[in-house]
């Protein structure tokens, strides 16, 4: 695993060459270990010149590391306070940070790779902020009219769920953890 750090009293993460704050209010990539598993798992992909657009960015890393490695990319959040914080975290790069609900902020677009580590707590309370219930319904029904390619992160105890809304995936990895391990999963667009 590539290096990265939290530290309880900071809202900061490291991944690679970078710092990146977490606002309060921003999902923290380290909770649960899904947002740096992910990234983990994106870095060693090739990304030079795809079109990506990252739904749910939260702090931005991993709109972050597929940029670094020469990905055009677009960054989505429905939360404000996640939208400002990846766009600060980003400012150095060519990362485009939009705030909007779902697909709304790339209306009319089309990328090669729709990447998303949706927002879930199956069987746990999750905190209201970070809630969606219809966000795995919508992203199922509508991410292959935006693009060729799904590359999606869930938890594989609750894999199930992804089926039930309508997805059609292939599990290509599972990615291990102190907590849950957290599943890749990928589509193409018929
Ligand atoms: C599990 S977090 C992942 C954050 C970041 N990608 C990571 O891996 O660390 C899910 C993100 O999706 C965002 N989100 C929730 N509902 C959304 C919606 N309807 N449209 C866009 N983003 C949404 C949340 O604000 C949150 O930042």
């Amino acid at each position: 695993m590539r290096p990265f750090s939290q530290r309880s009293a900071s809202a900061n993460v490291c991944f690679e060459n970078r710092t990146y704050s977490v606002a309060r209010g921003v999902f923290h990539p380290a909770a649960h270990l899904s947002g740096v598993l992910f990234a983990t798992h994106l870095a060693d992909r090739e990304w030079a010149n795809r079109r990506v657009v990252e739904v749910g960015t939260g702090c931005g890393l991993l709109a972050g590391v597929l940029a670094d490695r020469g990905a055009s990319v677009v960054a989505t959040d429905v939360s404000t306070a996640a939208a400002r914080c990846a766009a600060a975290n980003l400012a150095d790069t060519s990362v485009e940070v939009r705030q909007g609900d779902l697909l709304d902020p790339i209306a009319g677009e089309y990328f090669d790779v729709l990447v998303a580590n949706p927002p879930y707590e199956i069987g746990r309370a999750l905190r209201p902020r970070y809630r969606s219930p219809d966000y795995l319904e919508r992203l199922a029904a509508q991410w292959p009219s935006v693009a060729d390619e799904l590359v999606l992160a869930f938890p594989t105890d609750s894999a199930e769920v992804l089926d039930h809304v309508g997805f059609d995936l292939t599990h290509v990895a599972t990615l291990s953890s102190t907590g849950r391990d957290l599943g890749v999963f990928h589509a193409k667009a018929s």
